[in-house]
């Protein structure tokens, strides 16, 4: 036995600065902006539809006219931006309706446009809920074709701008959709729409809850032909850089909780503003355990959110916004 203690210099106690909430308060590095924080909806057809999506409580598919509404309340909490998921009624080998001015998001972005134009509208620009086999892209010989998809992811972005969306935001994970988004987009005189890009976005099983709500399932095999293997962080760095170079806007990694370090991989390696995308089963997860009694709900969600904020996030993407709003200003 030693008869000397290990060395601690007295002179260094880091409890000192955590004895009261006034200092804690002082002393806290980061904090989670509500107005960082967006809000993903759901929009489908019908009239006065609120359906309600089973392993996401508290989530909905709302019908186009019931928007309005949501928008005010969507501002009331504080919150300034959301994400729109199409659930279309009519899908085919071609993605058909994804482009539609009157499609479903095309028609949800002019009804928020219109009840809360202040709110910024941005759209998730995929195929998967249009196509039969949903897929994120055209299927040839099984697979999906790359290249002849990009000309109808461009579309559909464009047709969303042209509807009234701020922010458009391809999550294919297509090679190059990022460029193809841009030229469509700047082709047809939108040069102020911007792409938020799913630059690193992983084959993850987080996504079950989502696929469920916007009917997106893949019919037959899966989608780690084109999203990323939850192994790798140096291709995601790839992935982020090349984005960034074919003039992406804002890059988002998805998942999010499982995927911190990729987070910090991304504030590291470019300037531009990262999001982080709190996916559907990491919101089933904490509704699970709290309707169990299990966690403390509210202060599970923003620990959470201040760690993604504390990995490099600027924005964030989450189910849970309209309540952290809540909590976070009080009201
Ligand atoms: C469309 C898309 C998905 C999500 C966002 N956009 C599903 C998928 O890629 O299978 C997942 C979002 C979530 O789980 O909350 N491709």
């Amino acid at each position: 036995m030693p008869d000397q203690a290990p060395p601690f210099d007295p002179s260094h106690r880091l409890r000192r600065m955590r004895r009261s909430p006034g200092l804690r308060n002082l002393l806290r590095e980061t904090e989670v902006r509500v107005e960082g924080l967006i809000y993903p909806l759901f929009v489908r057809s019908g009239q006065g539809v609120n359906e309600p999506i089973g392993a996401m409580p508290g989530q909905s598919r709302l019908s186009v006219d019931l928007l309005a509404d949501q928008a005010k309340e969507i501002r009331a909490a504080g919150l300034q931006s959301v994400l729109l998921f199409g659930i279309a009624d009519e899908k085919d080998a071609l993605g058909g309706g994804s482009a539609d001015p009157d499609g479903i998001v095309q028609r949800a972005i002019r009804e928020i446009k219109s009840a809360a134009p202040e709110l910024v509208v941005m759209t998730d620009v995929c195929l998967c809920a249009y196509m039969e086999h949903g897929h994120c892209g055209i299927l040839r010989d099984g697979a999906v074709d790359n290249d002849a998809t990009l000309p109808l992811l461009a579309a559909m972005a464009v047709s969303h701008a042209q509807a009234g969306a701020d922010v458009v935001a391809p999550s294919a994970m297509m090679d190059g959709q990022i460029a193809a988004l841009r030229q469509g987009l700047d082709q047809a005189g939108l040069t102020d729409t911007g792409i938020m890009a799913y630059a690193a976005k992983y084959a993850s099983a987080f996504y079950g809850p989502f696929r469920e709500a916007a009917g997106s399932a893949p019919q037959f095999g899966d989608r780690r032909s084109y999203q990323m293997d939850p192994g790798n962080l140096r291709e995601a760095v790839r992935e982020i850089l090349s984005d960034v170079e074919q003039g992406a806007d804002i890059v988002m990694v998805k998942p999010a909780l499982a995927y911190m370090d990729v987070i910090r991989a991304a504030r590291e390696v470019t300037d531009l503003p990262v999001a982080a995308y709190n996916v559907s089963g990491e919101y089933s997860m904490v509704k699970a355990a709290a309707a169990q009694g299990w966690i403390d709900e509210r202060a599970l969600v923003l620990e959470t959110l201040t760690s993604f904020r504390r990995a490099g996030a600027d924005l964030i993407i989450t189910y849970h916004a309209k309540e952290a709003a809540r909590w976070l200003t009080g009201s």
